[in-house]
């Protein structure tokens, strides 16, 4: 019988998990889409931010598919903590990275509102 896992930790490679939607939508598609807002250049800059401090062996970034709120893109999710963060622009990238993966307090002003989720 596997042990569960206490909530809260990881016990994977990396310490933190960042998924950012990039899914692309036809323009004329009404939900919108995170590739158009800046998905992928939110993706490039993570890493680049995440490489330049030297913390690419602890925190992984990786693209996804739509996470379901579409409207509110560009969309992503820290794990292990399963914060959610929405409306997020290539501007808020510097204090997710300083606050949330390496200081450990998410970005309050970027959280997804709870009855979203
Ligand atoms: S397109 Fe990003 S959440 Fe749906």
């Amino acid at each position: 019988m596997t042990k569960p896992i206490p909530k809260g930790t990881c016990r994977h490679v990396h310490e933190c998990h960042v998924f950012v939607c990039v899914n692309e939508r036809p323009p004329e598609n009404p939900k919108g889409c995170c590739r158009a807002k800046g998905g992928l250049e939110i993706v490039n800059l993570l890493k680049q931010g995440i490489a330049q401090r030297h913390a690419g062996k602890d925190i992984k970034v990786t693209k996804s598919g739509c996470l379901g709120l579409c409207e509110k893109g560009v969309n992503m999710v820290v794990y292990p903590e399963g914060v959610w963060y929405s409306h997020v622009t290539q501007e808020d990238i510097g204090e997710i990275i300083e606050g949330h993966l390496l200081g450990g307090q998410p970005v309050v002003r970027l959280m997804t509102e709870e009855e979203a989720l």
